[in-house]
């Protein structure tokens, strides 16, 4: 079997191995459902980025990971040993940050609707950066600061026209999005002069995001220059030279087969070369540049094992086998047929050879984790693995049925430790009254 992580590989009992460590006793001795992340692999992701961050970018330019891909303690505690900064999107991601001591001036708090509690703990613990999302927030935010004596360090967050797919892309100019300042009818450039005029705001820069599980490089270029485009226009109109450009996340990962991103520090190698081109032929001095990939820098770290349950064969339909967890632990197939590479992960050196359904033990039909995919052959007792679910798994699971969440194991280099514990029946009382 070919794996496309470098975490992965068949141990002499045929017996999926991650971070060094087999699968069949991980699951075994935690029990499942079961995350597993390979601490390693994380830190290569963002020396990746970093490293093309720091070839491209003398005169400087940061990391940000989007936490949003996968936020606990122990991950923060990461990134902040690797010397990159966290974007956040709520109170709770940043007070997650927090717990851990995260340098303030490394997180980057985002959001289309952030309440006044969220920019006033912002301000509190003097976060780097705010990026103000439309011109009610600006507001907000310069009324806020006022009042507690603080200046907000912000970018404003642009609607540059590019709506990104995973293999192609359009320039819409007038994108349809609930999120930021739309660039093509002018209000950018108003809340530009707006923003500079406010008591208690400094504008640093701009912002765009231009969407997720991308993996061509030609979007990211565009945006790029468009948004320099614009910087060299705020200049010509307001006499301001903002100094700092964030460009988002949205790099694409392999999945299965049919994916083919570009490695990690490939995309900003090239997106750099376009940047500079147009800095040189602008003429303006290029600006700090920030990043902030999620799930390029967690999806392909972790997998999930399951534990099989009921196997079900409806001749002439389909065969089901159902897993102990689903939906729940990972809702991506339920809601975008997000596509994974499973397999047995206790006879993970025999070829696929039939056709299985997995489905979850959540009361919902739709609960599937895939559908229709070659598979060892299945027996109850089995342990199924499911690879690339480092991102946006965790981060986006729920208690529905009242199960509780998994437990995350973190893997190095042979050994294993719970960085998050698993939730119990306590825990899905606790708030009950
Ligand atoms: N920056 C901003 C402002 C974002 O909105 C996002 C993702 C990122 C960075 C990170 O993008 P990434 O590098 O992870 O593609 N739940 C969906 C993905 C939602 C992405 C939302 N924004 C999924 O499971 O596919």
């Amino acid at each position: 079997m070919m794996f496309y992580s470098d975490s992965l590989n068949v141990n002499q009992q045929g017996h999926l191995v991650i971070g060094g460590c087999d699968t069949v006793t991980l699951a075994n001795h935690y029990g499942t459902p079961l995350y597993v992340m390979d601490e390693n692999a994380i830190r290569r992701a963002l020396r990746d980025y970093k490293k093309s961050i720091d070839d491209n970018h003398k005169n400087g330019g940061m990391v940000t990971y989007a936490s949003k891909a996968c936020c606990f303690k122990e991950i923060y505690r990461i990134v902040m040993q690797e010397g990159c900064g966290i974007d956040v999107v709520s109170g709770g991601e940043l007070y997650t940050a927090m717990q851990v001591g995260f340098p303030a001036e490394l997180i980057f708090l985002h959001g289309n609707n952030k309440s006044d509690a969220e920019l006033r703990m912002a301000l509190n613990y003097g976060v780097g950066r705010i990026v103000v999302d439309n011109l009610i927030e600006l507001n907000k935010l310069s009324y806020i600061a006022i009042e507690m004596g603080k200046r907000a360090d912000i970018y404003l967050r642009i609607t540059p026209g590019i709506e990104a797919h995973t293999h192609d892309f359009v320039k819409t100019g007038q994108i349809d999005s609930k999120f930021g300042i739309t660039l093509e009818n002018g209000d950018a450039l108003q809340a530009v002069k707006a923003a500079v005029k406010l008591n208690g705001i400094t504008l640093k820069g701009l912002h765009c995001h231009i969407g997720s599980q991308i993996f061509d490089e030609k979007p990211f270029e565009f945006a790029a220059q468009t948004m320099f485009n614009f910087m060299v226009e705020i200049r010509e109109v307001t006499g301001i030279t903002l100094g700092e450009l964030d460009l988002g996340g949205g790099f694409g990962v392999k999945y299965t087969q049919n994916d083919n991103p570009k490695k990690l520090g490939e995309y900003m190698n090239l997106v750099s070369e376009a940047l500079k081109e147009s800095a040189q032929k602008l003429n303006f001095p290029l600006p700090y540049i920030v990043i902030e990939p999620g799930r390029s820098i967690v999806a392909s770290s972790g997998i999930t094992l399951y534990t099989v349950g009921a196997v079900k064969d409806i001749p002439g339909v389909r065969s089901y086998v159902s897993i102990d967890g689903g939906m729940t632990d990972n809702p991506r197939y339920a809601l975008y047929k997000a596509q994974y590479t499973v397999l047995v992960a206790n006879k993970a050196d025999q070829p696929p050879e039939c056709e299985y359904t997995i489905a979850g033990r959540c009361c919902e039909s739709g609960d599937m984790i895939q559908e229709n995919v070659m598979l060892q052959s299945c027996r109850h007792g089995d342990i199924i693995a499911v690879l690339s679910t480092g991102a946006y798994n965790y981060s986006m699971s729920s208690n529905y049925n009242r199960f509780p969440r998994p437990a995350v194991v973190m893997v190095k280099d042979g050994e294993s430790r719970i960085v998050v514990k698993a939730e119990d029946y306590e825990d899905l009382v606790r708030n009950d009254l």
